[in-house]
């Protein structure tokens, strides 16, 4: 069965039980994606499947066949980051590191919602465009936890990277 990561094909023929972070990060030695919590509850897991964000914590590798996943490694590298990665080391958006992979994905992800009109439990009317300003980054963001707790930085990422000041 294959799974395409970061453009290429991996063949999973492993434990049904196996999650996708575990076959990320064993099986295809893509170690950017990090384990945090296991049980959906950090966001440090975040990868793309077909553009959107979920947690690979919570998601079984068999459930992939033919689906485009993205991480870390797909969106950027040393010389060659994104927008978001040059931004986060502009802002200083982390102390350790450990959930930075989790949230340029997630935020990489979370842009292309806004951008599409989805509202945000914060959205005040449903029907307009969303805003793009420091409340609703924080809460689009909030599946993505920093025990550092570079939020204000992160934050700042972001807007930066949206044309928009914090
Ligand atoms: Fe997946 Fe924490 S490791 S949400
Ligand atoms: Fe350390 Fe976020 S930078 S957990």
């Amino acid at each position: 069965m294959p799974i395409s990561v970061n453009g290429q094909q991996h063949a999973f023929a492993g434990d049904p039980r196996t999650t996708l972070l575990d076959f990320l990060r064993r099986e295809c030695g893509l170690t950017g994606t990090k384990k945090g919590c296991d049980h959906g509850q950090c966001g440090a897991c975040t990868v793309l499947v077909n553009g959107q964000r979920i947690n690979s914590c919570l998601s079984l590798a068999v459930m992939h066949d033919a689906d485009e996943v993205t991480t870390i490694e797909g969106i950027g590298a040393a010389g060659s980051r994104s927008p978001l990665q040059d931004a986060f080391v502009r802002h200083d958006g982390y102390q350790c590191g450990y959930c930075t992979p989790g949230q340029i994905c997630s935020a990489t992800a979370m842009l292309g919602e806004i951008d599409a009109g989805w509202p945000s439990f914060v959205s005040e009317d449903l029907e307009a465009a969303p805003a793009l300003n420091d409340q609703e980054v924080r809460e689009r963001m909030s599946g993505n936890l920093c025990r550092c707790a570079a939020y204000s930085n992160i934050v700042a990422a972001i807007l930066d990277v949206a044309g928009e000041s914090a």
